[in-house]
Parts: structure tokens; sequence; C-alpha cells
């Protein structure tokens, strides 16, 4: 590095104000199927995303665990944005250091999240490379439409150590897929009959009455769900509707929702415009969630980390923010970097605290990770999914079947290397641990947080896309009537004056931990691997492939009024 930077000392005025890079973050090499293919062009512009240390995120997540577990003083008195910010807002030494470095070379800068953790700048690769002791290259991906441009190493010049937590891009590589719905191969074109047997294929009227789910709708319009859609996947306002017709007959089929675009989200709307993922999330909230104004949030940022944060400072700023969000992406945890899943997990407990409850699908690959596949079946080494495996989010695995309903083979579930396990799932945890053979060692951190928390239903749901019916599953499916259930109860505890559930998991892992159906059977191999592979098993109580299991209605609200 030192050579590097009194190389770059002469080459640019810039970085005299830069004497010394201090080491930041690296990875060795691209994650497995990424492929350079060179370093970028100095002159591309580049968007940097740079995170500012808070003033106190310790404080916060006292707080947060505060105010969101049972028997506390201050149970449920969900904060203000005023008092996220004054935990959450950068120190104005942090500001002053970074708005010096940012004019001294001139950089223009963006405050992009409504408590200034977040700034954004738009500069060229080349600066870049020499501001942070970078090399971007051009990453190549077969499944992707063009190259990420990444660095393996990143640093810090000195005076920005301490300031600055996060810089993105550099070195998280985003699983390609985070999508979590395996497709069917005949998908769009094959038309199937509905089936008479919840035990075969999922409609809301199976949720219904699996779970108790009310069909009676919502009266409280304050009370709003939002799902979150990335990758050009559009919801289409016709397959809503003859989903509505097919399968919520006692429903208006011409119930509409909201769109809020972030990143210059788009909402078209012409048959080839269908997502199939966009649809079955808005399908089972506004088709499950009866009467829950559900709001479609669509990012068009090709850099997916990006969108992510774009969206949780969105929500964040809103004056009245839905009470659920759900969102059916995740990936690889060992993707991103340690330090920006650490940040954005933080911009999820600032939702949390402000009273919303922020649900992960939990994965499709079982234990290996956001979607396993056949060369992976004999690693033992397990790979978690994140943001799953942020201890502020609810994470949702899969089920199948109804005599009994059983983990899926899909079901994503674990323990992070990032996150240690939080207080609210120790005792679980360690349960859940005794159940292990005493040779089940060495295949996941010990200490990490579990996850997921609850479960749904993931396979072979009906939807409509494009016009037609099909089947879909993944914990895709799973996470949307998670959110409706919740949704439905917020609905009752704002019309009884009860604030809404907000951060679920402390609640969860306590007084609500029976108001489950526990899921005993099952393995989460992943969806490939032959039930042979190395995996958990589901057992009694809490478990890494379906938390304390599916949800009992009555008795989730029952335990929420109390
Ligand atoms: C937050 O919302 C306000 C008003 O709705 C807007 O003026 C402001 O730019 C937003 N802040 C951010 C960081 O997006
Ligand atoms: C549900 O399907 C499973 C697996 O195909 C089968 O073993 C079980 O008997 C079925 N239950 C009912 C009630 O049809
Ligand atoms: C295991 O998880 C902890 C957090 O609980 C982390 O500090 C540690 O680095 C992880 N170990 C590995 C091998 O990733
Ligand atoms: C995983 O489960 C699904 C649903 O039952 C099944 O279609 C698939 O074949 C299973 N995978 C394997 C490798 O058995």
């Amino acid at each position: 590095m030192q050579f590097r930077s009194k190389l770059l000392a002469l080459l640019s005025v810039v970085a005299c104000a830069s004497a010394s890079l201090v080491f930041h973050e690296a990875r060795a090499a691209p994650p497995k199927g990424f492929v350079s293919r060179g370093t970028t062009s100095e002159d591309q512009t580049i968007e940097l995303r740079i995170g500012l240390a808070s003033t106190n995120i310790d404080g916060l997540h006292d707080k947060l665990m505060s105010v969101s577990t049972p028997g506390s003083a201050e149970f449920r008195q969900w904060l203000s944005a005023d008092d996220v910010k004054s935990f959450v807002q950068p120190t104005s030494e942090s500001v002053a250091a970074f708005n010096a470095f940012a004019k001294v070379n001139n950089l223009q800068t963006r405050n992009i999240s409504p408590n200034g953790e977040w700034v954004a700048v738009s500069t060229t690769v080349g600066k870049a490379n020499a501001l942070f002791g970078a090399q971007y290259e051009d990453f190549e991906h077969e499944a992707l439409a063009k190259p990420l441009v990444r660095t393996l190493s990143v640093s810090l010049p000195s005076e920005l150590v301490g300031h600055v937590e996060v810089l993105h891009p550099s070195t998280s590589f985003e699983s390609p897929n985070m999508r979590l719905t395996p497709l069917p191969k005949s998908a769009l074109v094959e038309k199937r009959d509905v089936p008479a047997s919840c035990n075969s294929t999922i409609t809301p009227a199976c949720l219904q009455e699996l779970y108790g789910i009310p069909t009676t709708p919502a009266t409280e319009k304050s009370n709003t769900l939002l799902v979150t859609s990335y990758q050009s996947q559009w919801v289409q306002q016709v397959d809503i509707q003859e989903f509505l017709t097919q399968f919520r007959p006692d429903m208006p089929s011409t119930t509409s929702y909201t769109v809020q675009y972030v990143d210059g989200g788009l909402d078209p709307q012409e048959v080839y415009d269908a997502g199939i993922e966009a649809d079955l999330d808005m399908e089972y909230t506004m088709g499950l969630a009866t009467g829950v104004p559900v709001t479609f949030l669509t990012s068009e940022n090709f850099d997916l980390t990006s969108a992510m944060i774009d969206t949780a400072a969105v929500i964040g700023n809103y004056s009245k923010p839905p009470s659920v969000v759900t969102t059916s992406y995740a990936g690889d945890e060992d993707g991103f970097s340690e330090s920006l899943a650490i940040k954005l997990c933080n911009m999820y407990m600032s939702l949390g605290a402000r009273g919303i409850s922020i649900l992960y699908a939990s994965g499709d690959g079982g234990v290996r990770g956001g979607h396993d596949s056949t060369s992976q079946c004999s690693l033992t080494t397990f790979i978690p999914v994140f943001p799953s495996s942020c201890p502020y989010v609810t994470a949702v695995g899969a089920t199948i079947g109804v005599q009994p309903e059983i983990a899926m083979n899909l079901t994503g579930g674990g323990f992070s290397n990032y996150f240690a396990a939080p207080s609210y799932q120790k005792t679980a945890v360690a349960q859940f641990k005794e159940s292990l053979p005493s040779n089940f060692g060495g295949y996941f951190n010990e200490t990490g947080r579990g996850y997921p928390d609850v479960s749904t239903q993931g396979w072979n749901f009906n939807i409509v896309v494009a016009g037609k019916t099909n089947l879909i599953g993944g914990t895709s499916a799973a996470s949307p009537t998670f959110a409706s259930v919740i949704a439905l109860i917020n609905d009752r505890l704002v019309a009884a004056g009860k604030p809404v559930l907000g951060f679920l998991n402390p609640w969860i892992y306590s007084s609500a931990s029976s108001a489950f159906t526990d899921v005993t059977e099952g393995k989460n191999v992943g969806y490939t691997c032959p039930n042979s592979a190395i995996s958990f098993t589901a057992t009694e109580g809490w478990d890494p492939l379906t938390g304390f299991g599916t949800p009992v209605f009555s008795k989730l609200l029952a335990a929420a009024m109390a």
C-alpha cells in the first residue's frame, strides 16, 4: 500500500490528501462462478455508497430489545423517526471528517438515508481506485447480464478510519440469483388445473384453512404491508385480477395496490412484463391479507445490494411506515462483505425499532446457501444466507404437506458466520443443539444467529402469471404468507387501539412460541441433494429448518392482544 499510495501521489493531486491508506477489507478470490475480465476502465463512472459510523448503534440495540421484549415497561412503545435518528446518525466529527475528505478530493456527495448514515458519491473508477487503494475489475458471471464492478481489496484513507464503516461496491459479490423461487421448467406455458387437495397444491383457501387465517376484510387503512421487488420482476394488475377471481371470489377482483418507485423502478403492464416472483409475492399478500393496503416497491438498480440499502432508506423515511415488509430475495452470506452485512442489518434494526416487522425468505438451498446445486451435495461446511441471518429480521422457512406439515428439503436454515446468536434465542438454540448427535461437529458456526424463526407452506402455490395458472414454490412463497398473517393481526391490534407487533423475534421466542404448530419432520438437504446428504433434521421445539413451526392465527392473535 505504501508504494501504491506514493505512486498515486505522483499521478494525481487528489491523492496527497490521503497520504496513508489503512487496509479495510479484502477477499482472496471472487465467489465461485465469477470470473475477472480485467480491470474496469478508469473513466467509467462508479456510484459509491458510503456508510458512516452511527453515533450509538449499541444504544439502539438495547432500546430495541427493551421495546420488543414482552414484560418490559416500554413494550411496543415504538420509536419515532427522530428517536431512531438520534442513535443512527453519524457524529458531527464523522460528518466533518467525511465532508473534509470529500471537499479536498472534489467529490459531490448526496445524502441517501433519512438518518444520514449513508451518503452516495458518483466518481470515476480511476479516482475510486486511487482514493481507496482499490483495483476495480469487471467480474462476469454466466447468470448476470453484465459484469459486476468490484475490487478484491479496499482501504480507507487514515483520516476516515473510525468514521467510514462501509464502501460499496467493493468486496461484496451478492449471489447472482437472489430471487428465491426455483422455476419449474414449464413455467408460463403449462396450464394446470387446480387440484382439490391442499396436500399437493396450495391456494389461499388452503392457507386460511390450515392456519385459521380469517377471510373477513381488515378495517384499518393505516396498517399497510409492503412487498419489495427487484431485478425487473413486475407485478401485473391483470394477473392479480385473475388470481382474485379464481382464488378469492369473495374479494373485489379490482383490488389494487400502490407503487413505490426506488432507483428508477418501473411498473410496466404488458403481458410479457409479468414477473413470476412479483406476481407470487403480491398474490399471496393481496389475496391473503384481506383488505390490508399493499404497496409494491420496485427498484431497477442492477446492483441488488445498493437496491437493498436504498429500499431500507426509503422505508425509514416514511412518516407513516408500513407495519410489515416482506422480501423474497436473499443470497449466500459470504457473498456480502461483513461490513456491508452488518450495516444493512443495522438498517433493519432501525426499521424494527419504528415498529416495522421485517420479513425475509430464509433461502432455497437448505443448509447449502441461497440455492443449492448438485455439486454441493457432499459439502460439509454449511452456507448461511443473508439477510435471513440478520438477527433483526424474521426469517421465514418452508414446509410441505398437510398431514403432517414437514420441513421442505429446500428450506433455508442454519447459523450465521457474521452475527452472534442474539439473547432472545439463546435458550431455544441451546435446546436444539442438545438434539444433535455428538459427532455432528464442524458443519456450522456454533456461536452464530440461528434461522429461520418461523415457517409456512412453501411449495406448489397456485399463482396466475401472464394470464396462466401455474405452480411455484420456495421460501419466496412462505415469506408473503407469514407477512399476511402478521398484517392481519396488526389490523386487529390497531382496531383495538394497540400498537402493532413491530420487531417480532423477542416476542416469537417468548410469549408467542407456543402459538405455532411445531414441525418435527424433514431434513434441509437442499432442493437438488438426496436425503442422505448432511443437513439439519427437524425436531421438537425450535430448529434451523422451520423455526418454531407454522402459525396458528387464533393463538398468535391471543398472544398479541395479551
Ligand atoms: C425523505 O422524505 C422527505 C419528504 O418526504 C424528502 O424531502 C427527503 O428528500 C427524503 N430524504 C431522503 C434521504 O430520501
Ligand atoms: C399427503 O401426501 C403425502 C405424501 O404424498 C401422503 O403420504 C399423505 O398420505 C397425504 N395425506 C393426505 C391426507 O392425503
Ligand atoms: C462464527 O460466528 C462468530 C459470530 O458469532 C464469528 O465471530 C466467527 O468469525 C464465526 N466463525 C467463522 C469460522 O466464520
Ligand atoms: C425436494 O422436494 C421436492 C418437493 O417434494 C421434490 O420435488 C424434489 O424432488 C426434492 N428433491 C430431491 C432431490 O429429492
